[in-house]
């Protein structure tokens, strides 16, 4: 394809590079991470791949660390594509590829580490920001667009159809501000689009319109707090009770994708009435109108029909250690895979909410420039980044300097999971620096990007880690 009708072209030149190395092997060992972002990256190549006719086997990985790395070395692949990871451990990868043990090829858009490659696709090597520009998932779209209509590859499809995964991912990764994605997320946007299988619609802008009951659907938006609703189950229901909507139909509560457009009308103008009277502020207000991404094809009121929604139920199978489950799902299964997935998400439902409870009873004990919780083994280590992300301006959780979690990994390892607002790091915040020099400094390891990163650290040095990380933090925001 020519870069003018890439859908990003910066990236053209990086993403044909990657996809003609990927057309001349034999087969190809996937490796990609266990997240929302890493299954929907995993699936967009997944289908390129079967399209291109080349043979491949897909692995996931929770940490991509030298042992990962080691693990993928032994198989017997000439080729391994990695997906949502990979260039934060350039420097171990390009050993194994100097020692002639495969050839590595890279679509991700973590901060890369000090090391090159040949083929390297990351919108960072082309200054577009991999924290809100482009998700893994987006960079395995553009990979994708490249692998459609060469020679071999299935010449009805151009591949356009995976964008609604690409999206999934880039709103599992929260890359959405502002209530939208924004740049090259926005070109997969328009593409997916086109090709008939996403929508987005201008809408209120809280998690579960597809399938929660409205008074859950109010209840337990936390986004933004609005006294007598949110957490305040008999609030939200009087609410409903004393609009002009009907919210019940045969005794039972409607979903928000029950009501007409006029109903959703009247009841967001409504809650946003409700929100001033209560002394909501307007910045606020604003946050709770915003873009929903739905995917076309899906069924209404299903798990799959919101890209939120969606990426969710990933995370609640691959942080779980069934990405098999999230993948199968991606690549269209709607029937044993989807039926274990919805299962899975009720775990992870609880598991979110206990971890927040866990947060708000415990509350965090604040340094000059951060705040910090020890989950200890109350929280499994693959989800306290999610959990300490929803904590921020829960009770007692401030939005004003950056959180750090901790979570027992082993008996001799810790996770650590970083998370900071827009206007921190509008204000010079970078947590993968924070993250990676503070592990380091401990004898760990870690990256990520600067809104959202983690380590892994040795157990016993929780309390180094902070002192470190708080200094760093306070150069960073001086
Ligand atoms: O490894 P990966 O890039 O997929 O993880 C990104 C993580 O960063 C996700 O857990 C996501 O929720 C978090 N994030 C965030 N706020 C942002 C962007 C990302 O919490 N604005
Ligand atoms: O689990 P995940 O990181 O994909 O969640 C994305 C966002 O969706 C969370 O930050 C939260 O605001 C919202 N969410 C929610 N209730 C859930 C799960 C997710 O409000 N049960
Ligand atoms: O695990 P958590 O959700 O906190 O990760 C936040 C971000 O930091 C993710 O993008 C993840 O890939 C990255 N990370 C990393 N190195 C680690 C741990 C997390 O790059 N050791
Ligand atoms: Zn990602």
């Amino acid at each position: 394809m020519a870069a003018a009708d890439a859908p990003v072209s910066a990236l053209q030149p990086r993403a044909a590079s990657c996809a003609g190395r990927l057309l001349d092997a034999d087969r190809v060992l996937l490796a990609s991470h266990i997240d929302a972002d890493g299954l929907t990256s995993a699936a967009v190549a997944a289908a390129a791949l079967e399209r291109a006719g080349i043979s491949f086997e897909a692995v996931f990985e929770k940490q991509l660390d030298a042992d990962a790395i080691a693990a993928i070395a032994e198989r017997d692949y000439g080729t391994v594509l990695f997906t949502d990871f990979g260039s934060g451990q350039l420097d171990i990868i390009a050993d194994h590829e100097a020692a002639g043990d495969f050839v590595p090829v890279i679509a991700d858009h973590h901060q890369p580490a000090d090391a090159g490659t040949e083929y390297h696709l990351n919108p960072l090597l082309e200054g577009i920001d991999g924290a809100s520009e482009l998700s893994g998932a987006g960079a395995s779209y553009l990979l994708a667009r490249e692998l459609a209509g060469r020679p071999g590859a299935d010449e009805r499809l151009d591949n356009r159809d995976l964008a609604a995964l690409a999206v999934v991912g880039a709103v599992g990764d929260m890359q959405a501000s502002d209530g939208q994605l924004h740049g090259a997320n926005r070109a997969i946007v328009e593409e997916g689009i086109e090709a008939g299988v996403l929508e987005e619609t201008k809408d209120l802008a809280v998690y579960g319109k597809q399938t929660r009951p409205l008074p859950k659907l109010l209840e337990y938006a936390s986004d933004v707090r609005i006294p007598g609703i949110t957490n305040d189950e008999r609030g939200a229901v009087s609410f409903l009770e004393g609009l002009d909507v009907p919210c019940l139909a045969d005794d039972e509560w409607k979903r928000w994708v029950d009501l007409t457009d006029e109903e959703k009308r009247t009841l967001a103008s409504a809650l946003v009435r409700h929100a001033v009277s209560r002394g909501v502020p307007a910045s606020k207000i604003d946050r709770l109108v915003g873009t929903s991404y739905l995917l076309t094809e899906e069924a209404v009121g299903t798990e799959l029909r919101d890209a939120s929604e969606f990426s969710t139920l990933l995370n609640a199978t691959a942080r779980y250690e069934r990405a098999d489950v999230g993948l199968a799902v991606c690549l269209g299964d709607r029937g044993s895979a989807f039926e274990r997935a919805k299962k899975l998400l009720r775990n992870h439902r609880r598991n979110l909410s206990e971890g927040i409870e866990y947060v708000e009873n415990n509350g965090v004990t604040r340094t000059e420039h951060l705040q910090w919780f020890d989950a200890g083994a109350e929280i499994k280590e693959t989800i306290v980044g999610i959990i300490a992300g929803m904590s921020m301006g829960a009770d007692g959780v401030s939005r004003e300097s950056p959180i750090v979690a901790f979570a027992e990994k082993t008996d001799e390892e810790t996770k650590v999971s970083g998370r900071a607002t827009g206007p921190l790091v509008s204000s010079g915040l970078d947590l993968s620096v924070v993250m990676g020099e503070a592990a380091r400094a401990v004898g760990g390891d870690g990256g990520g990007h600067d809104i959202a990163a983690g380590a892994t650290i040795p157990a016993g040095t929780e309390e180094t880690f902070i002192e470190h990380a708080d200094r760093i933090v306070s150069e960073q925001l001086s």
